[in-house]
């Protein structure tokens, strides 16, 4: 008999610096199962000045979200790839509930991972945040610092304070989470899929708690 593969469809919820990048990141060592970061890959295209970048770019810098059917018609080619056969872990994707829906058109989830933050802390793990372009580690200058100032632990890449990072983009990431994306929560308890974790302990612990809630 075979030995029962377990596929790993993951989604994690919340709000802009909730920690869903740093967490994915665990999860990726832990599981073996890739990281989907949408924003990751738009800044990707931001940076090489595709049609995708141009397209994406005045949303992101104005804390908007970039048009469902740009991001629906990105995800339903990259989760086709063959490194999403064991599972994925969706960082920053769904964000909205067409996008949801569009979801469940492209495959079944096992779980959704609400990491749950008090907003008036978000601001401060935002604008002390240090991102490294090249692999997508996160730092924060306070709450996390790299080993080496400015260069990422992982990689030896430059890291640097993202565009979007500041107090007036912020406080409209906030408002467009809490307008458009909040609202799946519910979405996804209906189905009995949501794993709530408080995310504003220490790194290890939410991790720890994350891996718990999905053993449930
Ligand atoms: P995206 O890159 O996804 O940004 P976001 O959702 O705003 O989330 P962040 O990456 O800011 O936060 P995070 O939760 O990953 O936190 P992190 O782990 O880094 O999207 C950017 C933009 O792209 C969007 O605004 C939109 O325009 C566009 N976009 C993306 N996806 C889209 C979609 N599906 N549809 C339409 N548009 C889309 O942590 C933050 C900081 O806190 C770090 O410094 C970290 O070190 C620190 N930290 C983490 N955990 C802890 C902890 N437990 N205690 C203390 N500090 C912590
Ligand atoms: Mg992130």
């Amino acid at each position: 008999m075979g030995e029962e593969v377990r596929i790993m469809r993951l989604v994690l919820l919340g709000a802009p610096g909730a920690g869903k990048g740093t967490q994915a990141k665990m999860l990726v060592e832990k599981y073996g199962i890739p990281q989907i970061s949408t924003g990751d890959i738009l800044r990707q295209a931001v940076k090489d000045g595709t049609p995708l970048g141009l397209e994406a770019k005045k949303h992101m810098e104005a804390g908007g979200l970039v048009p469902n059917d740009v991001i629906i018609g990105m995800m339903r080619e990259r989760l086709k790839q063959e490194d999403c056969a064991p599972g994925f872990i969706l960082d920053g994707f769904p964000r909205t509930k067409d996008q949801a829906e569009a979801l469940e058109g492209l495959t079944m989830l096992n779980a959704v991972v609400n990491i749950d933050v008090p907003l008036d802390i978000l601001l401060a793990r935002l604008t002390g945040r240090r991102s490294c372009p090249s692999c997508g580690a996160v730092f924060h200058v306070l709450n996390n610092p790299s080993k080496i100032e400015g260069v990422c632990d992982a990689c030896d890449g430059e890291l640097v304070h993202r565009k979007d990072d500041n107090e007036k983009t912020v406080k409209s990431r906030l408002d467009t989470y809490t307008s458009q994306t909040q609202p799946l929560i519910d979405f996804y308890g209906e189905k009995g899929i949501v794993v709530n974790v408080q995310g504003d302990g220490k790194i290890k612990k939410v991790f720890a708690n994350i891996v718990e809630g999905l053993g449930r």
